[in-house]
């Protein structure tokens, strides 16, 4: 397996989707051979499992199915999905990957970490990402970028900032804890500067073809 692994994480409004496109855009420009996905999501059947998740009508939710869930649309993306294009030397960009489930369900919902540990390792098997982004920002500047936006809000967006404050933490949290892994980019500064670190890290992975943290 040459491919990597590359996840983009952050609170809503960090700018995810505009770096998205950017590492994207850079990567084509460097030949590399890669494909775009995001949780919950990338396949027809973990889309499906996406539409529940975000439903705000399902008020009724509970913290243990949402976890379930993520994990359920997660197992079919990776066997689907991520683990056939990286066999093939693809790399892989997700919008979102096992980070955020630590952060949403773990930090903001109050799943203990060990719990959610135990199902990520029953699914991934060891298998995590290369390198994760983390686009960090106030939450009340990402909220107020989202309320400018307009449009429908889905069942996550219709939380409390208290709630995104969490999350915030817990990703900041557990980049310092693994360092190697994670690239924190302060969002607040300007696009090219934010965009000029993401292309650092992404340089530092292309020179290390054969090194990934999943040792294969
Ligand atoms: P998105 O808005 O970035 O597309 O992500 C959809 C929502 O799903 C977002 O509010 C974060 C949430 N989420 C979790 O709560 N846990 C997870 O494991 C993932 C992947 C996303």
């Amino acid at each position: 397996m040459s491919g990597k692994f590359i996840t983009l994480e952050g609170t809503e409004g960090a700018g995810k989707s505009t770096n998205l496109a950017f590492i994207q855009d850079w990567l084509s420009e460097q030949g590399v051979d890669h494909i775009v996905t995001r949780e919950p999501g990338g396949t027809e059947i973990s889309e499906a499992i996406r539409e529940v998740l975000l439903n705000k009508d399902y008020t009724a939710m509970q913290s243990e199915t949402e976890l379930l869930l993520m994990f359920a649309a997660r197992a079919q993306h990776l066997k689907e999905k991520i683990l056939p294009a990286m066999e093939q030397g693809k790399w892989v960009v997700s919008d979102r990957f096992t980070d955020a489930t630590y952060a949403y369900q773990g930090a903001a919902r109050g799943i203990s970490y060990e719990r959610i540990a135990e199902i990520e390792n029953w699914v991934q098997q060891g298998f995590q990402p290369d390198t994760t982004f983390i686009f960090d920002l106030p939450v009340d500047v990402g909220m107020a970028r989202v309320a400018s936006r307009g449009g429908e809000t889905d069942r996550f967006e219709q939380e409390k900032q208290t709630f995104f404050e969490k999350v915030r933490e817990a990703y900041l949290n557990r980049a310092e804890k693994a360092p190697q892994r994670y690239s924190v980019l302060d969002a607040s500064q300007p696009l090219d500067q934010v965009q000029a670190d993401i292309v650092q890290r992404l340089q530092q992975l292309l020179d290390n073809p054969t090194v990934t943290l999943n040792g294969q």
